[in-house]
Formats: structure tokens, sequence, C-alpha cells
């Protein structure tokens, strides 16, 4: 095992993890935002520098500093290593910078954003970002698309984190959609005329870390702060069926992907689970879930009604089923 010592707290991690994952072994403060690596994505991280790290002792063999701050999502640690995440003032600057970086382009409009309330980019922003911008140029500006029947892209918000990519690749079977062109240019595109449409096309919308793809069967029902996240699960015959149920009142709004205190997905759900299960019957609903991010979400205290009695019928059910 490798000892490594990130914002003065001694980890020990097997040889070959990154700085960011030995940082999440840690938790809290510790942890570096990540807006392009996804744990469960192979090749993901290494494009969008939030999570950039000063490293001020190589290892215990070679304790010398490395020239520049690194990437933490694709930095093995070393045994000895020391790393500074929130204690180094030279990473929060740059942290500042690469929000600053992120938004010359992205349309600050927040209020009217499907995302808001549960984007990492208005977290990082907001946590990271300037008060105001110092960005005067033009901003870059695409059509609103549907990249398939129930899917929804608006590229302006897009931070080309390339986590869509992968997910189509590795998870729904079926990719039609890839990052075009290069540069300030480049963009979320589907091959002419084709539609994201394989069985798990869905998950694209949680991995999503900014309001860029979201789900057409949602979009402007409700703001999320509004819905109580309820852990819910079904029979699925294509995946596991445990799900998030949105809801207000007795009604299912949206269903989503569990996701863990990183905001990543547990478990990828199928398209029928997701897009197609919206009535209160086809779920066992469990109860709360709880919102481990700092989000308006949990400002609603919703987890204090333990068991709500608007879903009676399946409370019973649950309660037959323990
Ligand atoms: S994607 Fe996030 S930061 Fe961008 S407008 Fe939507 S909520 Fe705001
Ligand atoms: S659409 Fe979303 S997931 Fe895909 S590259 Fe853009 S920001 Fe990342
Ligand atoms: S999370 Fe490391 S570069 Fe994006």
């Amino acid at each position: 095992m490798f000892k490594v010592t990130i914002d003065n707290i001694t980890v020990e991690v097997e040889p070959g993890t990154t700085i960011l994952n030995a940082a999440r072994k840690i938790g809290g403060e510790v942890v570096p935002p990540a807006m392009c690596y996804y744990s469960k994505l192979k090749g993901s991280g290494g494009k969008c520098r939030t999570c950039l790290v000063k490293v001020a002792q190589g290892s215990a063999a070679d304790p010398r500093p490395m020239p520049k701050l690194v990437a933490s999502c694709s930095t093995p640690v070393q045994d000895g290593m020391v790393v500074q995440n929130i204690t180094s003032p030279e990473v929060l600057a740059a942290r500042k910078a690469i929000v600053e970086f992120l938004l010359i382009n992205h349309p600050l409009d927040c209020p009217v954003c499907d995302q808001a309330g549960e984007c990492d980019l208005q977290d990082l922003s907001f946590k990271h970002g300037l008060e105001a911008t110092r960005y005067i140029e033009e901003k870059r500006e695409f059509d609103v698309v549907d990249i398939g029947e129930k899917i929804k892209l608006h590229m302006n918000r897009c931070i080309l984190c390339y986590r869509c990519v992968y997910t189509a690749d590795q998870i729904a079977g079926k990719r039609v959609h890839g990052v075009m062109y290069r540069g300030d240019t480049a963009e979320i595109s589907t091959l002419i005329s084709q539609n994201i449409n394989s069985d798990f096309s869905g998950n694209v919308i949680d991995v999503c870390p900014v309001g860029a793809l979201t789900d057409r069967t949602f979009r402007f029902k409700s703001r999320v702060w509004f819905l109580n996240p309820m852990n819910a699960h079904r029979d699925c015959l294509k995946c596991s069926g445990k799900v998030t149920a949105w809801m207000f009142g007795k009604e299912i709004y949206r269903v989503t992907a569990r996701k863990d205190q990183f905001g990543e997905v547990e478990e990828f759900i199928c398209d029928e689970c997701r897009f197609e299960k919206k009535q209160t019957s086809d779920w066992v609903i469990e109860g709360p879930r709880h919102i481990e991010r700092n989000s308006v979400i949990s400002a609603n205290h919703y987890e204090k009604i333990k068991k709500p009695s608007i879903i009676k019928p399946l409370e019973e059910k649950t309660e037959k089923q323990e």
C-alpha cells in the first residue's frame, strides 16, 4: 500500500490509485471537484482541469515538488506523496480561473435552466466563481436540438467533458453521437439524421454535469427543488430497477438513476424505467432519498416526511415485502 497525504490527512491506498480517488477515500472538503472524470466510465477525466491540485512532494524516494499543478483525476499517487488541495492558495486561484474559463461561452441563464439546483457547474461557480464576468466578446451560440425522442441537447451549455460520449460507447452500446470539430468550434452532434435511441440512452442525461442534455419528458415541468426525491424500485428485466423517483404529491414527475455522494450514478438504468414508468403504481416507493451534496433540493426538508401518506398503497406493499 502507498501512503499519501492530502491537505495534511494521510491515507493508505493501492498503488495505481489516482490522487482524486485517494482524496475520495478521505472524503469531505479534501475531495477536488471533478467535472469530467466519472469513476464508472473508462478513459474519462483529463478534460476540464477543475480537479487540479498541487503536488508539494512527489514521493518519499524523490521529495521534489511537481513543477506544475496536476490533474488529480489522472495522476497516480506515489508512496510518500504530499498533495495540497484546499490548503493551497495556488490551487484555489487556478480553480477560480478554470471556472471563469468554463463560463466564457456559457450562457449565464441558471434561472431558466432545467439543471439549476443539481448542476455541478452552478455549484462550482457558486464556490469559486467571480461575481461578474470579464468576458465582453461574443459568445458562441447553437440552436437547441432533439438528439433522440426523449433527449434534448442545448449545446450552449455543454462544457465538452465527453462523459456522454463515453456513456454511449460503454453503457448504451450504440453510439451515434460524438464531438465534432475542434477548439472553440467543437460541438456535440449526432450523425446526420441519426437519433440516440438505445435501451440505455437516457443515461447520457444523468452523467451530463450541466444542463446540456435534458430529459424531454420532464423539461420545464418543475424546478427540481419543488420535488421530493424518493428511492423506488421495480422488477426490471433490463436493469436493476433501482431509481430515484422525483415526486410532487402523488405524481412522479421524472425518474433518474440514483447518485452517490460524488454525484455519480450508482447503477445505470434503462430507458423503460426512466421514460415509460411514470405512474406511482409502477414502483415500490422505499422512502426519501438523501441528497449528499449541498443543494437547494435539501432545503425543503423533504427527508422529514419519512413515509408520506400520499403513497399509502405502495407503503402497504413495501411493508408486506419487508
Ligand atoms: S448548465 Fe448549470 S451553470 Fe449552466 S445555466 Fe444551467 S444551471 Fe446554470
Ligand atoms: S453534452 Fe453534457 S455530458 Fe456531453 S460533453 Fe457536453 S457537458 Fe459533457
Ligand atoms: S475531473 Fe480531472 S480534468 Fe476533469
